[in-house]
C-alpha cells in the first residue's frame, strides 16, 4: 500500500473512505477529514484542537519534539543572533528577507504610520487609570476600525496591507499611552528619528523636566524579545484572529480578539503570572513546596512558564531568552533575586520525575518577564510587550488568509443536553 494512502473503515456498515494525506513541507503528515460526514456520516471531536490543522501556512514552522522554530524558513536563532525586529516583520509579512532598498523603504512606511489620531489618546484617558493594560490595548485597538475607516474595503489588496502596516506602527505608541495613562504622565509623541525599539522606550520613558537617553543595552533586549515573539504559528491568540478574520470582519476587530485571546494566563499573560509567582515564591528555600503544589492534582496550581501544547523539549526561545537574562542583569548591573530564584527553580523542576515525564520545559515566557523588570517595565505591562511584537503575526497569518480566501471557521460539537422534550407552562414544572 502507498504510504499516502489512510482508509477509515465503518465496521457496522463496511463502508470505507480513503483518506488523502495532505504533506506540507515539512512537519507531520495530516490526513484531509472533509468528506467523512458526507460519506461515512462521522464529524470527529478534537476539542483543544490537540490534533486538527487549521489551515496550510507558509509563515512559521514548529517542529515540538526536536525544539526546532522557523520563520520562513530561517531558523530563530539566526533571526535572533543577526537580524532585528523590522526586518523580522518584512520576512514574516512578505515571505523573503528584504535587500538594502526594501528594508529602507518598509521602515521609512513603519515609520511615517507611527503617529495616532489624537482622539485616540481622548478615549484613552476615558479609561480609570489603574485599568489593566491589556484590557486597554484590546479597547483602543478594536476602536481603530472607528478611526481609520477610510481605506477598509477588505476586499482591496493595498488597503488590507495598508490596515497590516498601521497595526504594527501604532501599536507601540498605543502601549505607551495606556502606560503613561496609568502614570498620569503627558503624551509623548513618536520620534522618527529613532529606530522601532528605541521609538518605543522614549515614548514609554522620557518626561518633559529630564533629559531622557535611550538605553542601548534595552533596546537590544527588546529588539530580540521582540523577534522571539513575532509568530508562534496557529497558537490560541493567531487562530483568534483567522477565526474573526474569517467572518469578513476588519483587521482591528479581528487584532483585538487576538489581544483578548493572548492575555490569558495559558497563553501570553504567562509572563506576569511567571513574575508574580515568583514573587510569591519569595525564596529559594521555598521552591520545593511550589514544585509539590504544581505536582498535586488537587491543587490548580501550575508551575507558570513551564510546559507547552507543542515543545515537548525546550522551547528555543527560552534557550535564547535564558541566556539574554543573564547579559542583560549583567551588563545593567542588576541582582535581581528573582533570576537565581527562578534558574533554582529551573534546576529542580527539570530533574523531577513528575516534570521530565510530561515533558514539561521552560517555555519562552520563564525569563522574559525578569528581562522586562529589569528594564523597568511594569509588571502588568509583560503581556503588552508580548501583544507588540505578535502583531506582526497576526497581521501576517490574518494577510495570508485574506489573500488566499478561507470559508469562515465554523466548528461542530458532540450535542450532550436533553433530546427532544415539550413545553410545559410554568405552572405545571
Ligand atoms: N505545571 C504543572 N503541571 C503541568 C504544567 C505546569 N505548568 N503544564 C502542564 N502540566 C501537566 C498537566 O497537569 C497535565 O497533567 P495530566 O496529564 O496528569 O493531567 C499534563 O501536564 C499535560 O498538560 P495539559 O494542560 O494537557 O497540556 P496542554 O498542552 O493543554 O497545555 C499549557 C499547555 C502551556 C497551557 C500548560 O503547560 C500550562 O498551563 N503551562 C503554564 C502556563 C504557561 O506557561 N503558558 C505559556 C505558554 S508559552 C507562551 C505562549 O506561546 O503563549
Amino acid at each position: 500500500m502507498p504510504d499516502n494512502r489512510v482508509i477509515v473503515t465503518d465496521e457496522s456498515t463496511g463502508q470505507s473512505l480513503e483518506l488523502p494525506v495532505i504533506k506540507g513541507t515539512e512537519g507531520e503528515p495530516t490526513l484531509q477529514i472533509k468528506a467523512l460526514p458526507s460519506t461515512l456520516g462521522y464529524f470527529t471531536y478534537d476539542p483543544g484542537f490537540t490534533a486538527t490543522a487549521s489551515c496550510t501556512s507558509k509563515i512559521t514552522f514548529i517542529d515540538g519534539g526536536k525544539g526546532i522554530l522557523r520563520y520562513r524558513g530561517y531558523p530563530i536563532e539566526q533571526l535572533a543572533e543577526h537580524s532585528n525586529f523590522l526586518e523580522v516583520a518584512y520576512l514574516l509579512l512578505e515571505g523573503e528577507l528584504p535587500t538594502a532598498a526594501e528594508f529602507e523603504a518598509f521602515d521609512r512606511e513603519i515609520t511615517y504610520h507611527t503617529m495616532i489620531h489624537e482622539k485616540l489618546r481622548t478615549f484613552i484617558s476615558g479609561f480609570h487609570y489603574d485599568a489593566h493594560p491589556m484590557a486597554m490595548m484590546a479597547g483602543v485597538v478594536g476602536s481603530l476600525s472607528a478611526f481609520y475607516h477610510d481605506k477598509m474595503d477588505m476586499d482591496n489588496p493595498k488597503h488590507r496591507r495598508l490596515a497590516a502596516i498601521r497595526m504594527i506602527a501604532k501599536m507601540p505608541t498605543i502601549a505607551a499611552a495606556c502606560y503613561r495613562h496609568h502614570m498620569g504622565w503627558p503624551a509623548v509623541y513618536p520620534d522618527n528619528s529613532l529606530s522601532y525599539t528605541e521609538n518605543f522606550l522614549n515614548m514609554m520613558f522620557s518626561v518633559p523636566s529630564e533629559k531622557y537617553e535611550v538605553s542601548q543595552v534595552a533596546a537590544k533586549a527588546f529588539d530580540l524579545l521582540f523577534i522571539l515573539h513575532a509568530d508562534h504559528e496557529q497558537n490560541a491568540s493567531t487562530s483568534t484572529v483567522r477565526l474573526v478574520g474569517s467572518t469578513g470582519a476588519n483587521p482591528y476587530a479581528s487584532v483585538a480578539a487576538g489581544i483578548s485571546a493572548l492575555w490569558g494566563p495559558a497563553h501570553g499573560g504567562a509572563n506576569e503570572a511567571v513574575l508574580t509567582m515568583l514573587a510569591e515564591i519569595g525564596d529559594v528555600s521555598r521552591v520545593g513546596e511550589f514544585i509539590d503544589r504544581a505536582k498535586d492534582k488537587n491543587d490548580p496550581f501550575r508551575l507558570m512558564g513551564f510546559g507547552h501544547r507543542v515543545y515537548k523539549n525546550y522551547d528555543p526561545r527560552a534557550t535564547i531568552i535564558r541566556q539574554a537574562a543573564h547579559e542583560v542583569l549583567q551588563e545593567i548591573g542588576s541582582d535581581d533575586p528573582l533570576l537565581s530564584l527562578a534558574m533554582e527553580l529551573e534546576r529542580i523542576a527539570l530533574e523531577d520525575e513528575y516534570f521530565i515525564s510530561k515533558k514539561l520545559y521552560p517555555n519562552v515566557d520563564f525569563y522574559s518577564g525578569i528581562i522586562y523588570k529589569a528594564l523597568g517595565i511594569p509588571t502588568s505591562m509583560f503581556t503588552v510587550m508580548f501583544a507588540i511584537a505578535r502583531t506582526v503575526g497576526w497581521v501576517s497569518q490574518w494577510l495570508e488568509q485574506e489573500d488566499v480566501g478561507t470559508p469562515i471557521g465554523r466548528p461542530r460539537q458532540v450535542y450532550a443536553g436533553a433530546a427532544e422534550r415539550d413545553y410545559k407552562q410554568i405552572g405545571s414544572r
